[in-house]
Formats: C-alpha cells, structure tokens, sequence
C-alpha cells in the first residue's frame, strides 16, 4: 500500500467540517488537520436545527473550512489522492452543499471523488483512533441516531437493532426544555443529575421484555413530562431538588436501558466469537460519564475491551469522513459526477 492522504468534508447535520487525513504503509492514520464550523448559535433560537438555515451556512462556510484544513496540514489540493464526502444520511440540503463543493474540486484537479455513508464515518473511527481490527461492536448514539453494529470489514455491517423512536440525545434535549434548562440538554441534564436522587422518580425502562436490541426512549419523555406536570400542579413549581431528582431518574433510565441492551448486543457479538472484543461507541451522548461507566461496566462482565474515542472524534466531524474515504478508496470504491446525495442511506 502506499502514503494516502485524503480531504474529507462533512455536512450533514449542524457542522460544516474539512479534514486532512494521512496513511503511511504500515502506520496508524494521522490527522493533518480538522476544522469545524458549528451552528449552534444560527438555530439557538429556533429550540432545533432549521434544515433550509443549516444548508445555506454549509454552502456559505465549506470552502472556507476547506481551505483553513489545507493550510492547517501545511498542503494543497496537489497534496491530495482523493476527496471524500459525506453523501448520506442526512438533512438534505446540507448534504447537496458538501457533495457539489466536492464534486467541485474533484471536477477541478481531476481527483477521485468518494462518497461516505455518515454512519459508516462514525463506525470506522475505532480504526481512526486506535487501529481497532475488524470485528467490533458500535454503538452509535447522538441526538439524531441509536443503533448497534457489528463493523465486519470497511462495507459491512450488520445492525442488531436500535431506537423505534427517539435517539436518546434527543430525550437528553427535551427533557432539558421540559425543565428549563440550556440546550444541548444532555450536558444540563448531567450537572443537574449529579446532585440528584435517581430512585426518588422510577421512569419506565421500555422494551427490556424484548429480547432483541432495539431501544425505545419516547415514552421516558411522557412519563417526565407528566412527572413534571403533577408536582406543578401540587406545589404550583419546581425545586432545584426536584429538577435534579428528575434529570437523575431519568438518566437512570436510559443508563440502565442502554446497558441492559448492550448486554444483548454483545452476547450476539461474542457469538462470533472475535479474537480481540471491543465495543466502541461514538456520537455525543457518549459524552455522558454515568453512560460511560454503565457500558464500561457491562463489557468488563462480559469480557469486551471498552472504547471511547476522544469526544472531538465521536461527534460529528470530517476526520472520519476523510478517514473512511481512505479506507474505501484502498477497497477501490470510485464514484462518479453522478454521486447522489442521499437523505437516507442505511449501512
Ligand atoms: O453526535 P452529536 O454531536 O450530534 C448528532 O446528534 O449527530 O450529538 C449531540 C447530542 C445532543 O442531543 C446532546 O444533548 C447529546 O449529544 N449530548 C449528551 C451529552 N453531551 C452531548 N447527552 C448526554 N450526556 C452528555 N454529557
Ligand atoms: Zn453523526
């Protein structure tokens, strides 16, 4: 194999992102560079991402991210083997923004042009981050996605199951604007836990009768919410305890939920059984440091390597576009001026 070095950009959601990633033969990936633009503050105001406002800032800040990842690795586009996007999933607009900048340089310097599935971006970052062999585990959990994978190899996965509903980032984020507290909720929602009692409210753990991996976190939301309303209207308002004890029992909830899936997800896994077990996890709610100990607790039990990647690298970004794009473009993945955006694309 020979020294690969590949823009990516990513565009999918609320950040506008480029990175530089490089593989010499045999070493490990190395980041040249990764830039990122959120957009937090352009929806703050809308209580969620505003698809028709986040396309126009993609479309406005893409190449300035481009150009800031190319002086950043100390390159241009002469430096450059192939350029990868995210094609999908995603909101729409933002998608077609990355891909046309894309298609745009490929057009201009007549580099292959890769189109990365979004997802398959988070579940190769284990590889990214610590050379992890095939095959892992994933769990994927942000505010806009909840599923388990087996990672077999660059273009393949397998789902075990996921959410039916919402992802739990998102429960994470209402619960927070339920209880009046900062957005992104799951950071709120953690300091007010801290110094919470998790058994004072029991929250409904659904789908644990089920013996499959699919997660459920809508009805958390219903039974916080009425929660909330019933000590309304007997104490006409909230304490700081109370507010703390509900975001504990919630995330309570969702830990041992999470955990209690996990477990199934892995007996599945260890079926196979991998000569080196791990489970990753990537996207911002595993941030959540009661999360993280309920997982690392579950995959020490069971004898699984537990890995988190550093929070830059397991929220949305471009390093692991560019890194994925590397690693289809060694598997001999190439597409065409006729690369289609895609709003939904399952691994
Ligand atoms: O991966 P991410 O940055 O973006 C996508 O959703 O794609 O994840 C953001 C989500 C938000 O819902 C946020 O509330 C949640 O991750 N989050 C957390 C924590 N930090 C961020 N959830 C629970 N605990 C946290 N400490
Ligand atoms: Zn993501």
């Amino acid at each position: 194999p020979q020294t690969l070095t590949v823009l990516g950009l990513e565009s999918s959601c609320d950040d506008t992102a480029a990175a530089v990633v490089r593989q010499m033969p045999g070493a490990g990936a190395e980041i040249l560079a990764s830039v990122g633009h959120g957009q937090a503050e352009l929806h703050g105001a809308y209580g969620g991402v505003v698809p028709e406002i986040a396309a126009r800032a993609h479309a406005e800040k893409l190449d300035v991210c481009v150009i800031q990842a190319l002086g950043d690795a100390g390159l241009d586009l002469g430096g450059i083997d192939a350029i990868a996007v995210t094609a999908g999933p995603g909101l729409i607009g933002g998608v077609i923004s990355g891909v046309m900048c894309a298609k745009g340089l490929a057009a201009a310097t007549g580099l292959p042009l890769i189109g990365v599935n979004h997802l398959a971006g988070h579940a190769l970052t284990p590889r990214l981050t610590d050379g992890i062999a095939f095959p892992y585990l994933m769990l994927l959990v942000s505010g806009g996605h909840c599923q388990y994978l087996i990672a077999d190899g660059t273009q393949d996965f397998t789902r075990l199951g996921g959410t039916i509903d919402d992802a739990p980032g998102e429960a994470f984020d209402k619960t927070a604007r339920l209880l009046g507290l900062p957005q992104p909720g799951g950071p709120s929602v953690e300091a007010e836990a801290r110094h919470g009692d998790p058994a004072r409210f029991r929250f409904p753990r659904p789908l644990l009768d089920r013996p499959d991996c699919n997660l459920s976190f809508s009805g958390l939301k219903t039974a916080l919410l009425r929660a909330r309303d019933q000590l309304v209207a007997e104490q006409g308002g909230l304490t700081r305890a109370d507010r703390a004890d509900l975001c504990a029992g919630f995330q309570q909830a969702v830990v041992e939920t999470l955990a209690a899936k996990t477990r199934r997800a892995l007996t599945l896994y260890l079926q196979q059984d991998p000569p080196e077990p791990v489970l990753a996890v990537a996207g911002g709610v595993a941030a959540n440091e009661a999360i993280r100990a309920g997982l690392e607790s579950v995959c020490a039990e069971m004898g699984a390597r537990f890995l988190a990647p550093p929070l830059s690298l397991c929220t949305d970004n471009a390093a692991m576009i560019a890194y994925a794009g590397l690693e289809l473009f060694r598997d001999g993945v190439r597409h065409g001026m006729d690369l289609p955006a895609r709003p939904r694309w399952p691994l």
